[in-house]
């Protein structure tokens, strides 16, 4: 068995699973000095663009292709790739199709594709910043303004005044201006091949704040445990997502829930590796990038990935890596290190500047005493 990965960045997290399944590994990536490369059997340097990626799965004869990549931009090309490899050449590529993926990389799209299946969602308008001018707009403050393309909180502010609109219009032309929701931030994972889909863990990323400060930057944990939410309802609707997107391999969906309301309103979805990976991994014990390398291999067993979740208390945050620190980042960024065992309950990742420390024990509380031993940013 022959796979094709694309993108290095997050190969450090597959590699060792699919070399431990027997799988020859060939890798394609866009950067030299991309720090994975050597932990593939075979690479390749090629120019950006999915032309050179398709080219080397059907000289190289693969069984399959897994995309690695964890950002909007390219995934388009990689849908277009897929549905034509697919197609052609009948061999499977573990992502999202064209139609889903046109819907989650645009906000607006994502809105009206919520509003079509009637989804709860944010209410919104679209506006122009000529249309803003002209009109003698009336909007209830805060409120959100947000661009139809963009990941990682770029391009969303909270407005709080008519200043603050005034602000962004004079960087954008146009904007998504949206309803603000007091709330917690809530994603599930969902994994979907061959429409079969098991929905992982509920994962809790904080409330949404008037200075927009994104989840990534926020102590998250897993499964999220908040007074009047039903975990049960709200992992089935990200199934029911996931199904009627048709989204393919792993899908984020996100939801904001109000405590006040009860309502549990989506806020978008994210057709790609989601940031909340190890959280769902430390929680559910089910790896959700280790399922992409199943699915290539035509051995995901959807109902025995079902039966075998977990619910251990997971936590994340940000770590800052220093010499007064007590763990050297060498050792623990290397992949043989991506597990959770009694001695070491825990897993550092991402990159020297954002690093990240995941936990896993069998309560929050115990958690939190483990990672008080590291020094933490603020
Ligand atoms: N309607 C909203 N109400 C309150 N906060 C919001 C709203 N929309 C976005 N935010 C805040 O901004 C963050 C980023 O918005 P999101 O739509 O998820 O875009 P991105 O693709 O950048 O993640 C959210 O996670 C949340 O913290
Ligand atoms: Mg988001």
């Amino acid at each position: 068995m022959k796979i094709l990965f694309i993108g290095a960045r997050l190969f450090d997290e597959v590699a060792l699973y699919a070399q431990s399944r027997g799988v020859t590994t060939i890798l394609s990536e866009s950067n030299p000095k991309s720090s994975n490369l050597k932990l593939a059997d075979e690479y390749h340097i090629v120019p950006r663009g999915m032309d050179h990626p398709m080219n080397i799965a059907l000289t190289e004869d693969v069984d399959a292709v897994v995309p690695l990549i964890g950002i909007d931009k390219p995934l388009l090309e990689v849908a277009k790739m897929k549905e034509k490899l697919e197609k052609e050449y009948h061999l499977p590529v573990i992502t999202s199709g064209i139609n889903a993926t046109e819907i989650s990389v645009n906000k607006i799209k994502t809105k009206n594709f919520l509003i079509e299946n009637n989804i709860s969602t944010p209410g919104f308008t679209e506006i122009t910043k000529k249309q803003y001018v002209n009109s003698k707009f009336r909007l209830k403050f805060p409120t959100v303004l947000k661009q139809a393309e963009g990941q990682g909180g770029v391009g969303v502010k909270i407005a709080l005044s008519p200043a603050d609109i005034e602000s962004y219009f004079e960087i954008y032309p146009e904007a998504i201006i949206e309803d603000f929701l007091k709330g917690a931030e809530i994603s599930v994972e969902v994994l979907r091949w061959k429409n079969k889909s098991v929905p992982l863990v509920s994962v809790y990323k904080g409330d949404t704040t008037l200075e927009g400060i994104h989840p990534l930057n926020k102590v998250r944990t897993a499964p999220a445990n908040l007074e009047n939410l039903d975990n049960q309802k709200l992992i089935k609707m990200a199934k029911n997502i996931t199904d009627e997107l048709d989204a393919n391999g792993t899908t984020e969906i996100e939801f904001i829930f109000s405590e006040e309301t009860k309502q549990i309103n989506t806020l978008e979805m994210n057709t790609r590796p989601s940031g909340t990976r190890f959280l769902t991994f430390s929680s559910s014990n089910i790896n959700p990038m280790h399922q992409l390398v199943n699915m290539a291999m035509g051995e995901w067993k959807p109902r025995a990935v079902e039966r075998e979740i977990k619910q251990y208390a997971a936590l994340e945050m940000s770590l800052s890596l220093n010499e007064n620190n007590q763990i050297s980042s060498q050792n623990n960024y290397d992949p043989k290190n991506r597990v959770f065992t009694s001695d070491k309950p825990w897993i550092i990742h991402g990159p020297d500047n954002a690093s990240r420390i995941t936990v896993r024990s069998e309560n929050l509380t115990n958690s939190f005493e483990i990672v008080k031993n590291f020094k933490i940013k603020e």
